[in-house]
Formats: structure tokens, sequence, C-alpha cells
């Protein structure tokens, strides 16, 4: 088995151990000044990507010797991982952020900071350095893993420390990573995206496509699975463009295969894939690994093939339908297929919106995550001309959403009597002694039961659709 090495150098191990050092350096600092352990509050916003990100922060901190809080309030640290794919998510961070200001007057102590995509952009970054002048720190997308030696300076030198440089990135592996759950873990196998979709700001703010080592996602899943996880998601903006840059090249479906060949009771979800690079052989691939979910989320973000081009996406509805039918192929009704809409994008026409619909009433997709156009600064849909008043596009919306909720009840109704093996995650929110799974199709079902099926497979039958969550009963342990 040949390791994928990266055609450009990365893995700057010597880094890391500098930033260790750090760690040390910020620890002996902390005895100094607190006698009880310093408590973080590491706020995350946005995509499972920000999650793995503040996953990693909090590795850091608590190499670093911080303890973890939810009650901001009570927090020596406080650290927004921010958004930047919506004006909506930008302004509940500025709101979050604001609401410190009284508490930063009465604790001078508390160190606020900031980072994740919106930081990287510049004009926010000033926004934070003039309007918000109680935010100590503010460090970008592609200098997460020297978290430790800027938070060294905050602290030794008081003063207001900015990093946000313009890079490409790097990948930084040896960041201790501290998972928010010991079944559930997210598992990053690429960074940044290629593709400048023309409403899209992630590109700029994330860098170019940068694959990990395939052997290194190979060894922490191993690592994963020994530690008892049972559901292991693969990150990436475009997860099937993963290996294009690795030397020798490996494709996506390679990857999969080997991870599904690691030994243990699991399951490998993957997000997000890009219909333009989603192959056949991917399909086939995922119809051929017991461990991979079936579920696919396929965004096709409109139904317009002219607003799809403008959108720059690199696929027609048609060569979507095509793919959507083939996976079904392959899978039939067991694969949940899921995709992000974009409604109201500059230019697009009500008529060009109704495609949208006609393949939504098309596709009966299991879930959607719909959005209404958000103007990002620096990209080239935020120049065209949109002429339509928002007040229209949100009419739009709740056409569409309304159409989905219409899909979702009639597919949850398919469900019943039908039954899923599924993982057990938690508590359910039904009531007392409701627990709660997830199946294949990344579907909720509650059923009754003790809590000590929690972490574990089990079959559940549906017998009560509702339209968003299915109630079962238990069949048999898997
Ligand atoms: N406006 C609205 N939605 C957007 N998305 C990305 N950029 C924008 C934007 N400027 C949506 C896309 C993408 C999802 C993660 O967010 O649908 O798939
Ligand atoms: Fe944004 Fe398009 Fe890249 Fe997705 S594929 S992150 S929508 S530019």
């Amino acid at each position: 088995m040949t390791a994928g090495k990266r055609k450009t150098a990365a893995l700057d191990l010597q880094e890391i151990s500098r930033q260790r050092q750090f760690c040390e350096k910020v620890k002996a600092l902390l005895q100094t000044k607190y006698t009880q352990k310093p408590l973080a509050a590491v706020v995350t916003f946005g995509c499972q990507q920000n999650l793995a990100d503040s996953e990693k922060i909090k590795g850091m901190l608590a190499e670093m010797g911080y303890g973890f809080t939810e009650n901001r309030l009570e927090a020596q640290l406080i650290i927004f991982n921010t958004c930047a794919v919506r004006e909506h998510a930008e302004a509940r961070v500025f709101g979050n952020i604001g609401m410190l200001k009284a508490y930063k007057e009465e604790n001078k102590d508390v160190v606020i900071a900031c980072c994740g995509c919106m930081m990287q952009q510049e004009h926010i970054a000033n926004k934070i350095k003039k309007s918000f002048p109680f935010v100590d720190l503010v460090f970008g997308t592609h200098v997460i893993h020297c978290l430790p030696q800027l938070l060294y300076s905050v602290l030794s030198e008081k003063k207001r420390v900015f990093e946000t440089p313009d890079a490409d990135g790097v990948i930084a592996e040896g960041v201790p990573v501290l998972h928010d759950s010991k079944t559930r873990a997210w598992l990053p196998i690429m960074y940044g995206c290629n593709n400048f979709c023309t409403y899209c700001i992630v590109p700029y703010v994330r860098g170019r496509e940068r694959s990990r080592d395939k052997n290194v996602i190979i060894g922490e899943a191993k690592e994963l699975v020994s530690m008892g996880c049972k559901e292991i998601t693969l990150l990436g903006q475009n997860v099937n463009s993963y290996g294009k840059d690795l030397e020798p090249r490996v494709s996506f479906a390679q990857l999969l295969r080997e991870l599904n060949e690691i030994d243990g009771d699991f399951r490998i979800r993957f997000m997000t894939s890009h219909p333009k690079d989603c192959t056949k052989e991917l399909l086939q691939t995922m119809a051929g690994c017991g461990k991979v979910a079936r579920h696919l989320h396929l965004p096709f973000q409109s139904g317009s093939n002219r607003v799809l081009k403008a959108m720059h996406r690199g696929y027609t509805r048609e060569q979507y339908i095509e793919l959507v039918n083939y996976a079904r192929q392959l899978m039939g009704d067991d694969i949940s297929i899921t995709s992000d809409i974009i409604v109201g994008f500059p230019g697009e026409t009500y008529e060009e919106f109704c495609e949208t619909l006609s393949l939504v009433s098309e596709i009966k997709f299991s879930a959607l995550f719909t959005f209404i156009y958000s103007p990002r600064k620096g990209t080239p849909a935020a120049e065209m001309p949109d002429l339509t008043p928002l007040d229209e596009k949100k009419k739009w919306f709740k056409e569409l959403t309304d159409l989905q909720e219409k899909i979702s009840d009639e597919n949850m109704k398919k469900f019943r009597g039908k039954t899923f093996k599924s993982f057990v995650y938690g508590e359910g929110k039904l009531g007392a002694g409701y627990l709660a799974a997830r199946t294949d199709g990344n579907l909720i079902i509650e059923f009754k039961g003790g809590r000590e099926l929690i972490g574990t497979f089990q079959n559940i039958k549906a017998t009560t659709p509702k339209t968003y969550v299915l109630v079962g009963e238990i069949e048999s342990s898997d």
C-alpha cells in the first residue's frame, strides 16, 4: 500500500512541536495567574468543518491547561469560531461579540478571541479592530495550529494580536484534538475549495484544495474505531475531488474502500459531494461498501441550467438527475439524498425558480437545506444586478419549503413498518424514556428503551411517521 504524498510540502512537524512548546509556556503562565483551572468557552458557528476546527482548538487549549465551560460568563477565555457563508451568520457573530462588552469591562483579564472564516476577510478583521476594542485576539483559518503562540503573545505581552495571513494554507498534522463525542467524530480529509462558485466566499477564506495523506486519515480512523467511535463523518468542501493533488493520485472512492476494510462495527459518512465530481465509480463504491452509510448529500443549488451556469457549478439539471437515478438504481430506496438550494440568485426569474421547484418534486429529497441568496463581498455574484426584492424572494422561499414539507411527509409515511439499523446517540426529545437514533439515511428515529442502549446499533421498526422524525420500537440488537 503506497501512501499518497502531497505534491506541495505540507507537514511541518517542527512547527507543530514548536507550538507544543508554546502550550507549555501558556500552561506555566496560567498556573502563576490562576489558583484554579481556568475555563475556556469555545463557541462555534457554521458548518461541520468549523466544528472539527473547534475540536482542534479545544485539543490545544486542553494541553495549555484550560478546562471547558458552556457558560461564557464564567470563562477566562472565550473563542468565537465564525462562519462567513451568509450575512445572517455574520450578523449573529457580531451580536454575540457585542454582548461580551460589559463582561470584559468587569473582568479585564478575560481574553476574547475570534477565528474562522469571517476573520479571513480583511474588512471584517478591520471592523473588529476598530469597533470591538475589547477583542484581544483575531486569527484566520490558515493559522489555527498557531493558537498556542498567539495566545502566549496576548497573555504575556498584554497586547492585541491580529494574525490573518492570506496564504493558501498548510496542512497541520499532529495538532491535538478533543472530540466532543466519544461515539461520533468528524474527520477532515481535505481543506479548501477550488470551485469558485460565483456566490460563495469559501474559496477566498479557506484557500485551495489540500488533501490529507491517505494513510494518516486511515490511521486516524482506526484509532477512532479502537476508542469506540461508531460514526465517522469524512469532511471536505468537495470530498469527490479528494486526492487529486496527491502524488500518486488517490481517488475518494479508493479512500472509502480502504476505510471500509477497517475492522469493527462502525459507519462511515461523508460530506459534501459536488455533483460535477461525483463519479459513477464513487456511487458503485458506496453500493459495495457495507460500512458506508446510504446517504448522499449532493447540493444542486438550482434547477435552472441558466442559473447553474451563472453560478459556475459545472453540471446541468439533466446530468444531476442522471446521477441521482444511477445512485437509486444501485442502492434503491435505501439511499437517502439530501441537497442545498439557493433561492433568489442574482437575475433568477420566477420561471427559473419554478425549475428548482420542479426538480425538487421530481427527485423527492429526504431533506433540503434551503437558503436565500446572500451577497458576499468580493465574490462575482455580488457584482451581478439583483433586481428581485427580498420580500419576493422570501415568498419563493416559502413556496419551496412548503413543497419540501409535503414531500417529507409523504416520504416518511412510506417508512411505516420498515426496520432501520440505527445508531442510538442519545436521549430523545419526545418525552421521558425516549431515545434518539440515526438511521443509515440520516433520519432521526425515536423509540423507548433503556439508556444502556446509547452508543450501540439497534434495529428499530418505524411505527409512526412524523414530518421530521420517525417514532419506532426496538426489534432486536444487531
Ligand atoms: N448565499 C446563500 N447561500 C449560500 N451558500 C453558499 N454561499 C451562499 C450565499 N452567498 C449555501 C450553498 C452551499 C451551502 C453550504 O451554503 O447552498 O451549498
Ligand atoms: Fe462554495 Fe462551491 Fe466550493 Fe461549495 S463547491 S465551498 S459552494 S465554492
